[in-house]
Order: C-alpha cells, then structure tokens, then sequence
C-alpha cells in the first residue's frame, strides 16, 4: 500500500522532505515617509504600520536590518498635491530624501522606489488626466522617467512601477541607460490587478482616485491569461523582476507566470491581506503568528522568489 504518512512520522524526516521554505531573505518590508508627519503616524486599517517622518526613518530601518531584513520598498507622501504629482520626481521629494538618510547609514540595503504618481497627484489616479477625466498613457510616461531619474540617482537600488501604464518599463530602461545607470534593475508591477484588497494602502498614502476607477489600467481580476501578456511586454522592454499583486486571491496567476518565464517573480502580499489577518488575529479567531507564517510559504510554494510584505518585520523576527 502506498503509505504517504511513512514520510510524515518524525519532525527530522518531514524536515528532510520539505520542498519549500521562508526565509528572512525572502522578505521586502514596504516602508511609509510622510513629508507632513512630526512624529510616527498611525494607519486605523493597517494595526503596527506607521507613516515615518523623515526624522524617524532611520530608527525604523535600524529595526528591519536589526532582525535581517535586506530590502526595503519605499512609498512617499508629499506635503502638496498637484494635477502633476510633481512632488514624485523632484529630486528634492520626500522619496529622494529618504533613499538618500537610508543608504548613508545602510548601504547595504536593497532600497527599493516605488514609482507612481497617485500619491502625488491631487485627483488619485497614477498617470496624467485630460479634461474629460481620462487617464493619458503616453503623456504620463516622461514624468515616470524623471520620478526613477530622481530615485536612482538619490541612489535607490531598484526602481518598482506600479502605474500601468503601457511602454512604462521600455521608458525607464531607456531613461536609465541614457544616463548611465545601465546596471540598475527594473521590478516592474506586470501584473497588477484593479482590487479592493488596495483599499488600506489608499488611506495610508491618501491615494484613493477622487473619480473613476483604475479599471482602465489596472488588470481585470477576471484575467489570468492577459496576465502572461502583461509579464512577457514587460520582460520583452526590459523588466528584470516582476512583481504579481494582490497575492493571496492571485496565487494561481503568480504561478501562471513563474512556469512561463524566468525572471524571479515578487509576490504582494497587498494591505487589505494585511488587514484582514490582524484583524481576525485581533479578535482571537486565529493565531496570527501560524497564520501569516502559512500564508508567506504558500506564496513561496506557489513559486515566489520574494514577497512583500507588512507582516515582514514581524515574520523576520519569528524566523530568528
Ligand atoms: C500605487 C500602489 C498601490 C499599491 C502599491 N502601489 C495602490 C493602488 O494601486 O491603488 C497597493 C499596495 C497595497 O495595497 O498594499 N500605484
Ligand atoms: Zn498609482
């Protein structure tokens, strides 16, 4: 008889058959700077993640590699707001600030950008709107350029669109390599779908659209073939990662890619994911440390190379 259970019957022989597993290595913890914050602010939907002012980022990063975290992704929150988001590439932004505090105290960090403008934009979408409230593809792509101008050179390691707009990877590989930084890396959002599992994010960085939707440019959560277009363009104009999102209703969609193409692929383990496990875990209903140890390693056995993650502090610290 075939006896599944011969291999399960000690912790040494399930250890010797393991076939996936988490690592601190694995983990990107997304990072919140406010140019308006005095001090830490709370986020109601997101219970342990904070908006850092300037002033308090370097504590914060001390704590991350304190516990072994190698990467960060940064998100800006400007003072001001304009029709541009012209505070997302001012090489004097919150973003270009804080890269510059983080990598003179830890230059070994991967300090990940994140590039879009809905944070900086007072209407909330991720490109340029015309005047009949439509988002402009092509016009928004020389202000994505400047925004990775703007984060490399403060001295990111790695810049992360998440605008969706079409050609945006060839524009800042492009941009990059005119200004001579060939050698750094484009993780792109390739499949990023138009959820309401954002919703946390959009309190935390004040980046809710004051109209519309982003269903014109963000992926239908219908579509898992379109999915593999979206990563193959993205590869094709120079992705060197790519980053699936949300995570955990998309598991399939991450594993669609990873069989398909060979560049590492990031899951994201998105806010409303957060949310709604420190929420439960908050009522009691669940024990919160197995939970989110199961939920990453599903990420990672589904084929993720990296997840980010607001559990990554946390998770960091249980691996230890
Ligand atoms: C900005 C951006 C969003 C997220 C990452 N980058 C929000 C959005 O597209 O509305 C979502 C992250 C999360 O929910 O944790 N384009
Ligand atoms: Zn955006």
């Amino acid at each position: 008889m075939v006896r599944m259970r011969r291999l399960r019957k000690s912790a040494a022989l399930r250890d010797l058959v393991r076939e996936h597993s988490l690592q601190v290595d694995d983990l990107i913890l997304p990072l919140f700077v406010s140019e308006t914050a005095v001090s830490p602010i709370e986020i109601a939907s997101m219970p342990g993640v904070v908006k850092y002012p300037l002033a308090g980022l370097g504590e914060a990063v001390a704590r991350a590699v304190a516990v072994g975290i190698k990467a960060v992704l940064l998100f800006g929150i400007p003072a001001r707001k304009d029709p541009r988001g012209s505070g997302a590439y001012d090489s004097e932004g919150i973003v270009p600030r804080a890269i510059r505090l983080i990598k003179s105290s830890f230059p070994e960090l991967v300090v990940i950008a994140d590039v879009c403008l809905c944070e900086y934009t007072s209407h909330g979408h991720c490109g340029l709107v015309d005047s009949d409230g439509c988002v402009l593809n092509d016009e928004t792509l020389p202000l994505l350029v400047e925004s990775s101008l703007a984060y490399v050179r403060a001295g990111a390691d790695i810049v992360a669109p998440s605008d969706m707009m079409d050609g945006r990877v060839g524009a800042i590989r492009a941009g990059l390599d005119a200004a001579g930084f060939e050698d750094t890396p484009i993780m792109s959002y390739a499949a990023k779908f138009a959820s309401a599992y954002y919703g946390p994010f959009r309190e935390a960085a004040e980046s809710a659209p004051r109209f519309g939707d982003r269903l014109t440019y963000q992926m239908d959560p219908a579509n898992a073939r379109e999915a593999l277009r979206e990563v193959a363009a993205d590869i094709a104009e120079g992705a060197d990662l790519v980053i699936a999102k949300p995570a955990m209703a998309y598991l399939d969609i991450l594993s669609g890619i990873v069989r398909n193409f060979h560049v590492p692929v990031v899951a994201y383990n998105v806010s409303g994911e957060y949310a709604m496990v420190k929420a439960a875990a908050a009522k009691g209903w669940i024990d919160e440390r197995r939970v989110v140890m199961e939920t990453l390693l599903g990420m990672k056995r589904a084929g993720a190379r990296a997840i980010i993650t607001y559990h990554a502090l946390e998770a960091a610290a249980w691996l230890k």
